[in-house]
């Protein structure tokens, strides 16, 4: 078995997964086009985050949403909203905004070469490379993580990761085939999903494993070497519960830009190496609820609990502040703040609370 285009897609016609943005091979091969939205969102939602992480977001835009226009027409906060958990929140405001743009100004038609979709918020060069090839089949070379790692395995490439990309990507352009990118493209997705895998690759399995230098010379779980990373830093803050008795909480919008932009959240202090000493949003006797652990990309946060009832949140709530149900505020903040949420009604409300 030579490593080709033509191997893989044989291998993907037989073993491709069924995802619900996908156009399955067979259909494919009737004439049955992808729809260029689902491709668009399926790829916005899929940059940071497994598959398996967004099924069920996709499956709620897409009934909620069902085409750009829909999504167009929403308020950001309400994207935002349904957002919430999937994380890196600057992807959803660049998915409304890019929607924004397709809808008024391209009549709802998303373009279909690389360099006009790069025109577009929050499309870079790996998601117009791919939205290219899945949404409208034509060659164009994809290059994500698992591309990477097939790609130094087949060829043995032992140059460490990030210096390596430029060779990856001159390999991954030497497969790519004229017939077929979109398959192709999904193709070594899935055989990077399933198959070459970043532990234990299963290379019995694998449809290029005889021209798989990497698999021949005993190395392939150790490939792609990459240089190793910083420790993440520890950053402290604090986060404040205002609780009432309908069990409304005080919260805020946080700015656009900076991290969880635009995203609704509680009232909380800068976060930094040594604890911040912040006012709090209220002045009150506050209650020590505990800690809540996240990590970020580039640190660890520990925020500190703190807690305050009230008999009625809406009437002191501050210039600037909203309020919320805490189990709207919890379905609606990004999941460090849903955790501190969940820490405060175990310990807010455990009778109605089940
Ligand atoms: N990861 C990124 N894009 C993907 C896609 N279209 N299918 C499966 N996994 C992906």
């Amino acid at each position: 078995m030579r490593v080709d285009a033509e191997g893989l897609l044989a291998w993907y016609d037989a073993n491709h997964r069924d995802l619900p943005w996908r156009v399955s091979p067979f259909d494919r091969a009737r004439g049955v086009a992808a729809d260029p939205y689902r491709v668009w969102l399926s790829e916005i939602m899929l940059q940071q985050t497994t598959v398996a992480a967004v099924i069920d977001y996709f499956h709620a835009f897409t009934e909620r949403w069902p085409d750009v226009h829909a999504l167009a027409a929403t308020p950001i906060d309400e994207v935002l909203a349904a957002w919430a958990g999937l994380g890196y929140y600057a992807r959803a405001r660049n998915l409304h905004k890019c929607a924004v743009e397709v809808s008024r100004q391209r009549d709802g038609v998303f373009p279909d070469t690389e360099a006009d979709l790069r025109d577009l918020p929050g499309i870079g060069a790996y998601t117009a490379a791919a939205i290219a090839a899945i949404a409208f089949d034509k060659r164009a070379v994809v290059v994500d993580g698992n591309v990477e790692r097939v790609m130094s395995r087949i060829h043995a490439v032992t140059e460490p990761l990030p210096a390596s990309k430029p060779t990856l990507k001159s390999l991954a352009d030497d497969l790519t085939p004229d017939q077929r990118p979109g398959d192709y493209a999904q193709a070594v997705m899935d055989l990077g999903a399933t198959i070459c895998t970043p532990r234990s690759p299963k290379c019995l399995l694998c449809p290029w494993r005889s021209g798989c230098r990497a698999h021949a010379e005993g190395i392939a779980e150790s490939l792609p070497r990459k240089v190793p990373k910083q420790a993440k830093p520890i950053r402290l803050g604090i986060a404040w519960i205002v609780i009432d008795n309908t069990q409304r909480v005080l919260t805020v919008r946080r700015p656009d830009r900076g991290l969880l932009g635009g995203m609704l959240a509680l009232p909380s202090s800068d976060w930094a190496e040594t604890l911040p000493e912040d006012a709090p949003p209220v002045k009150a006797a506050w209650a020590e609820m505990g800690e809540v652990r996240h990590t970020f990309t580039h640190f660890h946060l520990r925020l500190a609990v703190r807690l305050t009832r009230v008999q009625d949140v809406t009437a002191i709530a501050p210039p600037t502040y909203e309020t919320h149900t805490i189990q709207e505020a919890e379905a609606a903040m990004p999941t460090v703040f849903a955790k501190v949420c969940r820490l405060a009604r175990d310990g807010a409300a455990p009778s109605t609370d089940r």
